[in-house]
């Protein structure tokens, strides 16, 4: 009874539902890649886990326990840290400031430090004057220094060039190194894949494919489908 867990989770939004019937675990120190096509409802699901919108129908556990009930702050202090998609460095504050709004305690933030030298660097820059990958990597660094024990991660690579993306993989298994569960969504499915133990495929808000991810990788035609609705 570690892990985060999703039971038969329906989000809707709008006309209709946007997510049915989920479910899944993510336990500790392991990372799910969560992909699909566009629109499917990836980014619907991690906010109703993290509770930026509320799921309509299931239950969402953290080491047993419901928290679909409570606020996202609550859900915060929990451990359950989300990276939202488009989530922004503050500009007119220093990488080091940007760093001390997560950081629990002066030796969170040292470690943080310690775990991505190339910001340590530049710790007294205005965040503005970072590169984009630069930019998420202080995005990153902001989660490793609250020390979640569950961390959702929406398409860290967005306006990254793949190149620029891949040296952000190594600090997301660090995370999962260090203990965290970790959901990831990203479009650059192989990427993910190659990272992640798990894999779920979600297509017009319906999980088509649920199970390892190196046995996805190594199936394209499994993947093809699972993307067309299973
Ligand atoms: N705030 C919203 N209000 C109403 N519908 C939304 C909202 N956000 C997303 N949707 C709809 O929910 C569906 C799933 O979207 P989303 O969760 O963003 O998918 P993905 O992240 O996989 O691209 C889409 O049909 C989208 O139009
Ligand atoms: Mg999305």
């Amino acid at each position: 009874m570690t892990a985060l867990e999703l039971r038969n989770v329906t989000v809707t939004r709008g006309a209709g539902p946007v997510i049915r019937d989920v479910s899944l675990t993510v336990e500790p120190g392991t990372i799910t890649a969560l992909v699909g096509p566009n629109g499917a409802g990836k980014t619907s699901l991690l906010e109703a886990i993290s509770g930026v919108v509320a799921a309509s129908d299931g239950t969402i556990l953290m080491r047993g326990a419901p928290i679909n009930k409570l606020s996202r702050v609550r859900r915060t202090k929990l451990g359950l840290a989300h990276i939202e998609q488009g989530r922004a460095v503050f500009p007119g504050l220093t990488v080091a400031e940007n760093l001390r709004l997560t950081a629990r305690d002066a030796s969170e933030f040292e470690r943080a430090m310690e775990v991505f030298p190339e910001l340590d660097k530049r710790r007294d820059s205005p965040a503005a004057l970072l590169s984009g990958g630069e930019q998420q990597m202080v995005v990153l660094a902001r989660a490793f220094a609250a020390k979640p024990e569950f961390l959702l991660i929406d398409e860290m690579s967005l306006g990254l060039a793949p190149v620029v993306f891949t040296r952000l993989l190594p600090i997301v298994r660090r995370f999962a190194e260090d203990g965290a569960g970790i959901l990831l969504v990203e479009q650059f499915t192989h990427l993910a894949l190659g990272l992640a133990q798990h894999a779920l495929v979600v297509a017009s808000g319906k999980v088509t494919y649920q199970g390892d991810a190196q046995a996805l990788i190594n199936a394209p035609d499994l993947l093809h489908s699972a993307y067309l609705g299973g």
